[in-house]
């Protein structure tokens, strides 16, 4: 049999937000896998990148005023740096937003247009008259044409959880530009997925897919398959289609082949046979892990397009479930939506790595972090029992044998007894059952500590006659670590890494051979990790609290309407909103750089507001209190993120902030010019 060689990927983070825990989960789930590998000898590849294209990203980079790809650019880089420091070790990081990617994108669509699965039809969707684009349905609201409730997307309902097409919508309005959409014609090109149900049905059965994911596709399947839509039109950020000028390829469609990119990537830089790996005949094994969320992406659409592409297919996909945070949904509100560099600012990366190990199996069951659990759980078994043993022992073979460990062992079939399981351990980090590879390891942890309570090696120091003893004791005590370290390496690298450098005998391979270190001369002990504080979790809660608070640093109720003032002060108080709601008021200082009235009308003014990244036009009912010349130059509150308004004289962008009864009595918020001298606004 030839040897393993085996590419890995993990699912492509979108490039338009910070990466948080719940991510994390399938990152470090992965890299512990490949790290397992790659310290058995096996040839293993593990590639990612940025998932760059769509509408979200495109409007985020408008929102912000910069380019999509220098917002790409900056996502990329803090997404490196938060898996660097995770120890989530790629081999390549890319970015679907890349030469290598083009080209697949095109060559696959090719084939398989080529070969008869692509069609195309005039479709009709939802259009942004103002925006002038066509309308994803996420990024169309209104209320739920069954339960009524308001503010719900296009597609389904977060109250009744009705799912729909956003035609069904009552009073649709834009989110882009809050208009009323229209309905539009344009062509569209089509993936035709029913042409390979025979080839997915088999697939799917074939021990590619864990028993529960199958079964879910099975059902799918009864259903039928139905064209898939690959193409956007313009305005998208993606790659235009070769042969349809104005229309772009679907983020979906190129971000799996965004798998393909990144490993041609490196495969050009260390002269990797990328053939070897993907051709139709190839023996590589290849497997994707992915959220559950996304099974029918890489489950069906992913086979079917590979092999319509005269590729070869996945060996498998392995899907996980979510991550919930003291049992219930990350929430931003509650402080648990918790970003990778939050968490970072306060904790040891490897804490997490541990706990999610100890917590993760090969099902698709959420996984829970629970902080209490974890505090208890990272400080009772790597710092008191695994940890332990090695700052039991090593200070008695430092101070008493100047670091040189015994020339026997004291008990070989003690350490027999850790290298025994190595195998079953191997199977449940090769079958993704790590919660199971850490119970076992942590009991040896025990039985390691239980050899030391009874040999008491602080009795026998003070025992004289007792030398050799002691040093043959605390010797095994090492060795027993040495072991347990080579268990733990693919999970707590950095502390791996540590302990290799205190045991001075290279680095660690897999247990199999692994054999006594015996008159070998060790470091001085390195502490090589702390009890978790809980105080540090509750600065991370805080933290992830405050970073919500930083887009939205007001207090005050604010009506939709465009014109502040009102003539009483309402003695009722509006509807009751909950923090996060609150917390989505994008609040910011702008400099109204212009501000002119507007013919027929006797209350607004026209403003134009610097914002920092980009000016906005705003019309504000302020004009009674306020001569046009008087307000330029002022800074205001502005909140930014209000969705336009059409009005009868143009479309206004935001809102700024007033307050008082009316008439001449209406106060601009705006801090005093004295005050604020010198701030400029960014
Ligand atoms: O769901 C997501 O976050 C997607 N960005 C995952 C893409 S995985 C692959 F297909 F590229
Ligand atoms: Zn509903």
């Amino acid at each position: 049999m030839s040897e393993r060689k085996i590419l890995v990927t993990s699912a492509l983070p979108y490039a338009n937000g910070p990466i948080h825990l719940g991510h994390l989960v399938e990152y470090i789930q992965t890299d512990i896998w490949v790290r397992y590998q790659k310290q058995r000898g096996v040839r293993c590849y593990y590639v990612c990148a940025d998932d760059t294209h769509g509408t979200p990203i495109m409007l985020r980079a408008d929102k912000e005023g910069i380019t999509p790809e220098a917002l790409i650019a900056k996502v990329w880089a803090q997404h490196n740096a938060d898996f660097n420091e995770f120890g989530v070790a790629f081999d390549h990081y890319h970015s679907t937003h890349s030469e290598e990617n083009k080209v697949f994108s095109s060559l696959i669509y090719t084939r398989l247009r080529d070969a008869g699965h692509i069609s195309s039809r005039t479709i009709t969707q939802a259009y942004d008259p103002i925006k002038e684009m066509f309308l994803p349905d996420r990024f169309i609201k209104g209320d739920c044409p069954k339960c009524g409730a308001h503010d719900q997307y296009g597609d389904s309902c977060e109250v009744c959880g009705a799912t729909y097409s956003p035609t069904e919508l009552k009073n649709a309005v834009s989110a882009i530009s809050g208009e009323k959409p229209i309905e539009k014609d344009s062509e569209h090109y089509f993936f035709k997925l029913a042409d390979f149900t025979d080839l997915l049905k088999d697939w799917i059965s074939a021990g590619h897919l864990q028993s529960e994911v199958s079964n879910k596709l099975k059902e799918w399947l009864e259903g039928g398959l139905h064209d898939w839509d690959i193409s956007r039109d313009a305005p998208y950020f993606g790659f235009e289609i070769p042969d349809a000028p104005g229309k772009y390829f679907y983020v979906w469609l190129d971000a799996p082949i965004g798998y393909m990119a990144s490993f041609k990537y490196l495969c050009d830089q260390q002269g990797i046979d990328f053939n070897e790996f993907w051709s139709k005949d190839s023996d590589a094994e290849l497997y994707h892990f992915i959220g559950k969320d996304i099974i029918y992406f890489h489950a069906l659409f992913w086979p079917a397009m590979l092999h319509g592409a005269h590729l070869r297919m996945p060996t498998a996909i392995f899907a996980h479930g979510f991550l919930t945070v003291n049992g219930e949904k990350m929430s931003k509100s509650r402080g648990t939506f918790i970003t990778a560099r939050t968490y970072l600012e306060h904790l040891n990366p490897e804490y997490l790595r541990y706990y999610f190990a100890a917590k993760l199996s090969a099902g698709v069951d959420d996984i829970d972090l629970n902080f209490d659990d974890f505090s208890q759980r990272v400080n009772a078994d790597l710092v008191g029992k695994v940890v332990n043993i090695a700052s039991r022992c090593s200070g008695f073979i430092t101070k008493r044998f100047a670091g040189m460990l015994s020339s026997d062992c004291a008990d070989p079939a003690l350490f027999a007894e850790f290298i025994a399981p190595c195998e079953r351990i191997a199977g449940h980090y090769e079958s993704r059952e790590f919660g199971k590879a850490m119970r076992e390891i942590m009991a040896l942890a025990d039985k390691a500590n239980q050899y030391i309570d009874e040999q008491k090696p602080w009795l026998l120091a003070k025992e004289a006659g007792k030398e050799q003893l002691l040093q043959a004791v605390c010797s095994l005590g090492i060795n027993l670590f040495r072991v347990l370290m080579a268990y733990l390496k693919p999970v707590v690298p950095l502390m791996v890494t540590t302990a290799e450098d205190f045991l001075q005998s290279g680095e660690l391979p897999w247990v199999t051979d692994l054999q006594p270190l015996l008159a070998h001369k060790i470091n001085d002990f390195i502490p090589l990790m702390t009890r978790v504080e809980s105080d540090k979790i509750a600065a991370i809660v805080e933290a992830s609290k405050a970073t919500l608070e930083k887009t939205s640093t007001a207090t005050l109720a604010v009506t939709a309407a465009p014109i502040p003032a009102q003539d009483k002060q309402s003695s009722e108080i509006a509807e009751i909103i909950d923090f996060e709601s609150f917390a989505k008021i994008d609040l910011r200082l702008g400099e109204i750089i212009n501000a002119e009235a507007v013919e027929g009308s006797d209350k607004l003014l026209k403003l134009t507001i610097n914002i920092g990244a980009e000016t906005r036009t705003i019309f504000s009912g302020i004009k009674t209190a306020y001569a046009p010349e008087d307000l330029i130059g002022r800074l205001t509150l502005v909140i930014v993120n209000l969705a336009p308004r059409k009005m009868r004289f143009g479309v206004s962008e935001g809102m700024v902030l007033a307050a008082g009864p009316g008439g001449k009595d209406i106060w601009l918020l705006s801090p005093d010019a004295g005050a604020y001298a010198g701030l400029r606004v960014s």
